[in-house]
């Protein structure tokens, strides 16, 4: 079988609507399914999957594919590694790494760092590595725990890393812009080493935490390289993505600590911040695990803070928010050493929802002796309230708010309604698409293209009119469909797709008309419509270019020639 058979068939042995399902929910509505589209912030579905076509398409932005390209674009993957998660599904055996798509600029980068993380793993193993596995021992933190997250440990010696990376073939530059070295030195001395992983589990920093008595910094990051952007990776991703399928849904914690504690007790599905505030980039790889979000933030002022500011930033994306308040000083590290797996569990399934989490930590921030902290108080909470959507919820939260405030129910619903009245609009931020204008002759060449691979009878009908397509990539997509049409004897837009993957201009092209709502079915007089205004469009433009070239033509007699061609291509006589 060669390597294109194997994909055709691990294709056809997929439903795409079972492998977007099992990540995003989706309701059936006629022949198709949708579901709020992971590639953008979608907050009204707009997904759809088709399980006749075997195709995705966003209506808003405009993704689309087939089931290689969603979790490749899902799960940011490649396209080999996708290929071998569905030939492992599908009992298909995929052999070999035959197109090499995987992301190579970096690649000497990730060598070091793989390197680097290999050294630090060994050394904790070896007799140096005594102190700083009592150490780890001393936190709880076992055989499995250390290699499940590959802790390591960075040696006294000051150039140890360095010299061996050189020897490797690593140049003393780029060690020192990867933030592996500075000058001939190593970054990390005797510290206990946390491999910080991008979303796809590859090493692409560390954080160096003291194990001694020391009056350095806790813990030493590397600092942002080309590779390495603090915000742009969630710790733990990586690991998480499986377990947040099962559970439904994700814990956001400060520290990687933390996350690393919760996996002793059965969590997989936490990540941490490492100490940040959410970015743009964070909260949406949250939203590609989960809409289900809880914060499990340290119990202490800062954290309390931070669960507020991050909540409301993850509220304004329309995803559940939910918050764990942990006593005062506990982080999850702390709670889940001095409790038991149950009483975690215990504050998972009674996290607060965040609108009251904040209502409550108004509630505790205010002095009610003061008129004017009262009347924020009141303000805030009725906010809030406008924010929800749930009209009884509404309801029975003005009450509440009339009774503990001591106001009149009918005056705060007054001003409860007057404040509705001027919330502003929401903001969005990534709007749909502006459709492309086309005219009537690309719409006809496009539904065209689109018949020819919805119904395959009409690509010999193609073939035999011998028409004249303007424009190369439309010329050259026709050609991909006749061409693979005659190998395979059957075509589908799924299978079409991925046959043309590594051509990207023909996938944009592609992926621009599967977006544009053509006709799933046509008439043959439809069809025979359709060629009569390709022709029409053909002949327009030789008539077009003819009369340019008349105009540069000096010779009277080439000019009578052009002339008359072109008088007859306006009477159609050819
Ligand atoms: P914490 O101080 O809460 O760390 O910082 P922790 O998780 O409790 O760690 P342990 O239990 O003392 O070992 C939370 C996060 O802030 C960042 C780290 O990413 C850490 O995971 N941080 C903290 C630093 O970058 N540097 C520091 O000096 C301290
Ligand atoms: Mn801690």
């Amino acid at each position: 079988m060669d390597n294109e058979d194997t994909v055709k068939l691990i294709r056809s042995k997929t439903d795409i609507v079972d492998i977007v399902g099992e990540r995003i929910p989706l309701i059936s509505r006629g022949k198709n399914y949708f579901g709020l589209c992971p590639f953008h912030d979608d907050d009204n579905p707009s997904l759809c999957v088709s399980r006749e076509k075997q195709i995705y398409t966003c209506f808003s932005c405009h993704a689309t594919g087939n089931v290689f390209t969603f979790l490749m674009n899902y799960e940011h993957k490649d396209f080999y590694d996708v290929l071998k998660y569905l030939g492992e599904k599908t009992g298909v055996e995929v052999r070999g790494r035959k197109r090499g798509t995987s992301n190579t600029k970096y690649i000497d980068y990730y060598n070091a760092y793989e390197f680097s993380s290999n050294y630090f793993q060994n050394n904790l193993h070896t007799k140096i590595g005594a102190e700083a596995r009592n150490y780890l021992k001393s936190r709880g933190l076992d055989e499995k725990v250390i290699k499940d997250f590959k802790i390591g440990l960075s040696l006294e010696n000051n150039d140890d890393l360095t010299k061996l990376l050189t020897k490797k073939g690593f140049e003393l530059s780029n060690l020192n812009n990867w933030g592996l070295s500075v000058n001939d030195y190593d970054i990390y001395k005797d510290r206990i080493m946390f491999p910080l992983f991008d979303i796809t589990g590859k090493t692409i920093g560390f954080s160096g935490r003291i194990y001694k008595d020391s009056d350095q910094n806790k813990y030493l990051n590397t600092r942002e390289t080309v590779v390495f952007k603090k915000g742009l990776i969630l710790y733990n991703y990586h690991r998480a993505v499986e377990e947040v399928r099962k559970m439904h849904y994700v814990i956001v914690m400060e520290g990687f600590m933390d996350v690393i504690r919760a996996s002793t007790i059965g969590f997989n599905n936490a990540v941490a911040l490492m100490g940040t505030a959410l970015t743009h980039e964070q909260i949406k790889l949250l939203k590609r695990l989960s809409n289900n979000i809880i914060l499990c933030l340290d119990g202490d002022n800062p954290g309390k803070k931070a669960s507020l500011t991050n909540g409301e930033l993850l509220l304004k994306e329309k995803v559940e928010v939910k918050v764990i308040s942990l006593p005062k000083d506990d982080d999850p590290d702390t709670y889940i050493l001095n409790h038991d797996q149950k009483s975690f569990q215990n504050l998972i399934d009674n996290a607060m929802l965040y609108s009251d989490y904040k209502m409550k930590y108004l509630k505790e921030n205010t002095n009610f002796q003061s008129v004017e902290e009262k009347t924020e108080y009141i303000n805030a909470i009725l906010k809030e309230i406008s924010l929800l959507k749930d009209e009884i919820r509404i309801q029975i939260m003005l009450e509440k708010l009339a009774k503990e405030v001591e106001i009149g129910y009918n005056t705060l619903e007054k001003r409860f309604k007057s404040m509705k009245k001027i919330k502003p609009e929401q903001v969005v931020k990534f709007g749909p698409k502006k459709k492309k204008y086309k005219d009537k002759y690309q719409k006809a060449i496009e539904q065209l293209i689109y018949s020819m691979l919805t119904e395959e009878n009409i690509i010999l009908k193609v073939e035999k009119e011998k028409l004249i397509f303007p424009e190369e990539l439309q010329r050259l997509i026709i050609n991909e469909i006749c061409y693979y049409y005659k190998k395979y004897g059957t075509i589908s837009i799924a299978d079409f797709c991925t046959y043309i993957r590594d051509k990207k201009e023909l996938v944009e092209f592609l992926n621009d008309i599967l977006v544009s709502d053509y006709q799933e079915e046509i008439t043959s007089e439809e069809l025979q419509e359709y060629f009569d205004v390709i022709r029409e469009n053909a002949k327009n433009l030789e008539i077009k270019r003819l009369a340019k070239k008349l105009e540069e033509i000096p010779d009277p007699l080439e000019q009578a020639k052009i002339s008359e061609k072109i008088r007859k291509l306006r009477i159609g006589e050819v």
